[in-house]
């Protein structure tokens, strides 16, 4: 892996946008999408600025099929200590193996394979749709407008306060419900993608399936509140493919503990029936939030 300064940054008026008929072809075909991932001939494009990690801008192509597609190599990953298990790129790809049981296709098609730049995790690209509604907003103290629900009171400058919210929307509560199953400690506002399909999608799922509650996120709107009866049954299923088939794919990429305390949470979920609450020992907003 090149030093970070040496990889050259993106030029986005110069890199291969996504082809929408593509995108729409890879949404509908998800192991169309890991094929042309996993078997596809990388081209580096440039690197994604500002990213704490190197994450590549990339094309995919197999079969005379090309998509862009994000690669972040695991030599290019800064070491955490409170993560000395396993790899940022293998968190990523179990968080899509996980996504990918509940059905609800939150995280874009995600493989481990080797690159360029060696072993890394290679994502498909998900272009924003920038017409789509925001999902964050920062509205009156006194209380969340209809369709919006409260994350936080927050200083905006010169001693004013705003409520900070998030939209009522059923696609973050899935999202919500799929972190608290990941454990995730990193979902701030720019890790989750509307595009333009209407569909939206987590991205950056390197800090997840601590053993420790590490839960970080913006949407706690639903805070213990009961799980819709739809998503029971999801998290029944996944309860089921956690002692099987899943747990055979996340196997690669966690340790068995990591696994166990997966097992343990979607039963704690069963168990309340509840959205998670805050954990009061450890910091539950990413801040800045975006
Ligand atoms: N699958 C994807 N589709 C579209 N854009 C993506 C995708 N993955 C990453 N990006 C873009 O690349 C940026 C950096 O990626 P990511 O957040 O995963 O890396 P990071 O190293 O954790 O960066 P940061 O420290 O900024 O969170 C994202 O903010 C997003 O703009
Ligand atoms: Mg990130």
């Amino acid at each position: 892996m090149p030093a970070r300064e040496r990889l050259p940054a993106l030029n986005a008026e110069a890199v291969p946008m996504a082809d929408p008929a593509v995108s729409a072809a890879l949404a509908a075909d998800a192991d169309g999408a890991l094929r042309l991932l996993r078997e596809g001939a990388l081209t580096v494009h440039g690197r994604v600025a500002d990213a704490s990690n190197a994450v590549l801008y990339c094309t995919a192509t197999l079969d005379g099929v090309t998509a862009p597609c994000v690669y972040k190599p695991v030599a290019g990953e800064r070491p955490l200590w409170d993560f000395p298990d396993g790899t940022l790129a293998g968190r990523e790809v179990a968080s899509y193996e996980v996504s990918a049981a509940t059905g609800w296709a939150l995280i874009p098609p995600t493989v481990l394979r080797e690159g360029p730049h060696g072993a890394g995790m290679v994502q498909l690209w998900v272009e924003p749709d920038p017409e789509a509604p925001e999902l964050l907003d920062l509205q009156d103290p006194a209380g969340a407008e209809p369709g919006w629900l409260p994350i936080i009171r927050a200083e905006v400058g010169e001693g004013r306060t705003a409520l900070l919210v998030h939209r009522d929307d059923d696609r973050l509560r899935r999202l919500a419900l799929l972190d608290a199953v990941l454990n995730n400690a990193d979902r701030k506002g720019g890790h989750w993608i509307a595009a333009a399909d209407g569909r939206l999608y987590g991205i950056d799922h390197g800090v997840t399936f601590a053993v420790p509650g590490k839960l970080r996120t913006l949407l706690w709107g639903w805070a213990e509140q009961p799980v819709p009866e739809d998503a029971l049954d999801v998290l029944g299923g996944l309860a089921e493919t956690l002692d099987g088939a899943l747990a055979e794919r996340l196997r690669p990429h966690l340790t068995e503990a990591e696994l166990q305390a997966t097992r343990g949470r979607v039963a704690e979920l069963r168990r309340t029936g509840r959205h998670p609450l805050p954990s009061p020992d450890w910091p539950s907003i990413p801040w800045p939030p975006v």
